[in-house]
């Protein structure tokens, strides 16, 4: 997610907040801003990179000794100058940065429009800025008092930073799912999202913890609770270098981005799905759903993992919704004479929302009738304003150039879009569409249960690092699985891999088999399950080396394979977000081996903008 810094002490804010900015750019953002305090607010903010946001400012007034400065994601209101942060509100005393989603921030802002608030930007923070507020106002509480009072209504992750030009010195800040890290300096503190901004200037901080309040003035520390109480800060010193920091003491971003799994996979899920009112929330969905209810079909268009993720969705939509559904590489699609028929419905999946192809691919599309929903990553994109409707992934910026955490955050959307329409339509009992709705919930969980047996899939990975060739098979759900984990393994590790459906082994690929060839099964518990062990069979028989990805407690699976990594048990539909996790850190775990950049693999770029 974005970037935030603040500062107040002795020392010219700005250039401070500006070089913290810079420190947090590899977060990824599309927008960034400054607040600073001196005899009035000056707020100074762009859509771009930092470094505009500095050109712009030559020659501003920026002298000040207290500044917040925000590097923006953005979740609520495309990339902008007036949604990027700082916001003021409506009484310009107050300005606010903030990382995260507010997902209450709709019933909210009717309030306060009906109390007559109009809004500067499209933006979730400035509703919670104008609440904050409209509270202060109303009560003639303090400004502290305030945002107790308000963030005890907000549902959401925050991590928020607060000026107020009638109190100069001090900062106000709190944090519920979104990180914060103090700085403790010599008559001054650094306020930011990690510690990369703070470590040049101290190595003693405070790690603030959700629901916690913090009150920084330059000589001067608070924490308390939402109830008001103090918290006595717990001062760490900080160990980590600066690379480690970005990385979040990860040794790569790919690593990272794999195990933030859990978190991103909640965070799309989060302010949609609800278990116990058993309904999904999506604006995108509901505002086009006699068009997706009744497509002729659907055509799902993508390129690379994005397209692995539409083949899962293929099966998951004609299964729940009997929609017939094609998946067409974007790169193929535009450049033949495809038919499209209106009533045709067209789902592009991108990560990046600015891929060449899949970009050409819908505007062709769209010409000839279709509707074009988009499931993207990268808010305001080029793929997503080039939608009719669509919802977005909410995985984060995503720096590693294999995609993991967005392609686990498609398969969560693109579930989600299945059973709400198969729901509206009455394809499915309300029994199966509510045991759906608690295995999607209980994904996070199971991910982060995987997760905690890395390990076990580094033992696999020193193996068969030396391979040079690999096949990967899957069946029904976990057929696009096995394509998704060939592709891992040869951008990562250079190592040539082929995705197969299990069965097709028969019709020719089966030569390939030898006593060094390594076969990895995605072979979760499902309804093609024993097909699957017979094809294993079949490999075993040919003395081939077979290394499955099985449900926990498969006696038979392991009973056939070389080495086995198991996952807990889950439906066959959500099964795929499960079953791709050892095959992720299978390719990092490799690619380390063999000491390449897993980052930045050789020859590829994050986002194929070109044709
Ligand atoms: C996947 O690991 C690769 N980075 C690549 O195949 C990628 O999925 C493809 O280029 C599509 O990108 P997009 O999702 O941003 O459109
Ligand atoms: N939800 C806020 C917005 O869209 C903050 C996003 C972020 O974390 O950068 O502006």
């Amino acid at each position: 997610m974005c970037g935030i810094v603040g500062y107040t002490g002795p020392r010219e804010a700005y250039p401070i907040v500006l070089k913290g900015l810079k420190r947090l750019e590899y977060r990824g953002y599309d927008s960034s801003g400054v607040a600073l305090l001196n005899h009035g607010l000056k707020v100074y903010k762009k859509k771009g990179k930092v470094a505009e946001l500095e050109e712009s400012l030559i020659g501003a007034d920026v002298k000040a000794n207290i500044g917040i400065g925000h590097t923006r994601w953005a979740t609520h209101g495309e990339p902008s100058d007036r949604n990027a942060h700082p916001h003021e509100s409506a009484s310009g005393r107050l300005a606010m940065i903030h990382n995260g989603i507010i997902e209450n921030y709709a019933l909210i802002k009717k309030e306060l429009e009906n109390k007559g608030y109009s809004f500067k930007s499209d933006t979730d923070t400035e509703v919670l800025l104008n609440f904050i507020d409209d509270i202060q106002q109303h009560n003639d509480c303090s400004l502290e008092e305030a945002v107790r009072v308000a963030l005890k209504r907000v549902v959401g992750a925050y991590c928020i930073l607060l000026i107020d030009k009638e109190d100069p010195h001090t900062i106000i800040a709190a944090r519920k799912g979104s990180p914060l890290v103090i700085g403790i300096g010599k008559g001054e503190h650094f306020l930011a999202s990690d510690a990369s901004p703070i470590i040049e200037y101290t190595k003693e901080v405070v790690y603030v913890n959700d629901y916690e309040l913090a009150i920084v003035r330059p000589d001067e520390l608070i924490l308390k609770n939402l109830g008001n109480e103090k918290i006595t800060p717990y001062v760490t010193k900080l160990d980590m270098e600066l690379a480690a920091i970005e990385k979040g003491g990860y040794d790569h971003f790919m690593i990272k981005e794999i195990f933030e799994q859990p978190k991103t996979i909640y965070d799309c899920l989060r302010g949609r799905l609800d278990v116990a009112k058993g309904t999904i929330t999506m604006a995108g969905v509901e505002n086009y759903m006699e068009q997706l209810k009744n497509a002729h079909r659907i055509i799902i268009i993508a390129c690379g993992t994005s397209w692995h993720a539409g083949l899962v969705a293929e099966y998951i939509i004609e299964e729940l919704c009997r929609i017939p559904v094609e998946v067409e590489y974007a790169s193929e699609f535009r450049y033949r004479n495809p038919v499209v028929n209106k009533g045709d419905v067209i789902i592009a999946i991108s990560q990046s929302g600015e891929t060449a192809d899949t970009l050409v691919a819908i505007e062709k599309a769209k010409e000839q009738g279709a509707i074009i929903f988009g499931v993207v990553n990268a808010v305001g994109s080029s793929i997503a304003r080039a939608s009719h409707t669509g919802a977005y992934t909410h995985s984060g910026p995503e720096i590693g150039v294999a995609s993991t955490k967005a392609f686990t955050g498609q398969l969560a959307v693109l579930t989600m879009i299945a059973l709400k329409i198969a729901h509206n339509k009455g394809t499915i009992s309300e029994e199966r569409y509510l045991q759906l709705l608690q295995d999607l919930h209980d994904v996070p969980e199971k991910v982060d249960a995987i997760l905690k047996n890395a390990e076990e899939v580094k033992a696999i990975a020193d193996k068969y690092k030396d391979s040079t060739d690999a096949l990967f098979l899957g069946r029904g759900y976990n057929f696009p699985v096995a394509l998704e984990g060939a592709l891992k393994l040869k951008e990562i590790s250079y190592i040539h891999a082929e995705g197969y459906p299990a069965a097709e082994m028969k019709h020719g690929p089966i030569a390939l088999v030898t006593e060094t060839l390594p076969v990895i099964f995605v072979a979760t518990k499902d309804s093609y399950h024993e097909k699957v062990v017979s094809n294993m069979q079949e490999i075993k028989a040919r003395k081939g080396r077979v290394i499955s990805i099985i449900t926990e407690g498969d006696e038979l699976s392991t009973s056939l394979s070389n080495d086995v990594f198991a996952v807990p048990p889950a439906d066959e539909i959500v099964a795929p977000m499960l079953s791709v996790i050892p095959l992720q850190l299978l390719s990092y775990y490799v690619g380390i081996a063999k000491g390449y950049d897993v980052d930045k693999p050789r020859n590829l770029a994050k986002s194929v903008t070109v044709e």
